[in-house]
């Protein structure tokens, strides 16, 4: 599939809502809707939705500007997506970052990282839909594969999503 243009996003919108799949548009709950993470979206739940994964720590609104505007001068890199309930607040969230690489001729490499939804959202299958919309992402920016690390009690909701378990995550911590 030929790459998507990502260049034409206005300065609130962190990528091109054309790499939306419209498909996932589609299946989300009745008035459920899915778009790009904005540089407003502070104000509508995003981090707290974060807390369901992990500590977040004392993040100020002018601190979530400035990681915006440095994720997105990325170079088309960071694609952070959210769902919105039918009152506008944030309930899930996913993030794919594309790694360009020289390796498998410029090959492009898709990250899956930070997927949250809100605890009293979950089993709706939104999860699903943030990872069909982020593989969306990763056909349409030119990746050849996507991979991700998850803990073992996540293990079956990504074989549910269609991943398999490769490799062995290493780590260290600073
Ligand atoms: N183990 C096995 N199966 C699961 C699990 C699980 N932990 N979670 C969901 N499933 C199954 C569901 O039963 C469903 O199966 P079905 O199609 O047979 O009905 C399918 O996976 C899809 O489930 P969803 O309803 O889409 O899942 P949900 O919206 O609840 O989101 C998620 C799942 C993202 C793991 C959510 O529970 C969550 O936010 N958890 C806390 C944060 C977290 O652990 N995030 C993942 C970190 S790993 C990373 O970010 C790369």
């Amino acid at each position: 599939m030929a790459p998507i243009d990502n260049t034409d996003v206005n300065a609130n919108t962190l990528f091109s809502p054309t790499l939306i799949s419209p498909s996932v548009v589609s299946a989300l709950p009745e008035g459920y809707t899915i778009r790009p993470l904005q540089r407003t979206d502070f104000d509508l739940g995003f981090l707290d939705v974060l807390r369901v994964l992990t500590h977040v720590g004392d993040v100020s609104q002018e601190e979530f500007g400035q990681r915006f505007d440095h994720m997105k001068a990325g170079a088309g890199g960071y694609h952070v997506l959210v769902i919105l309930d039918g009152e506008g607040k944030i309930v899930g969230t996913g993030a794919l970052i594309v790694e360009v690489k020289f390796i498998h001729q410029l090959g492009k490499v898709g990250h899956i990282e930070d997927i949250a939804v809100a605890k009293d959202q979950q089993g709706k299958k939104l999860g699903l839909r943030i990872i069909q919309a982020l593989d969306f992402v990763a056909e349409n920016t030119g990746c050849y594969k996507t991979i991700l690390d998850c803990s073992e009690a996540n293990e079956g909701f990504y074989v549910k999503c269609g991943f398999k378990r490769a490799g062995l995550e290493m780590a260290h911590y600073y």
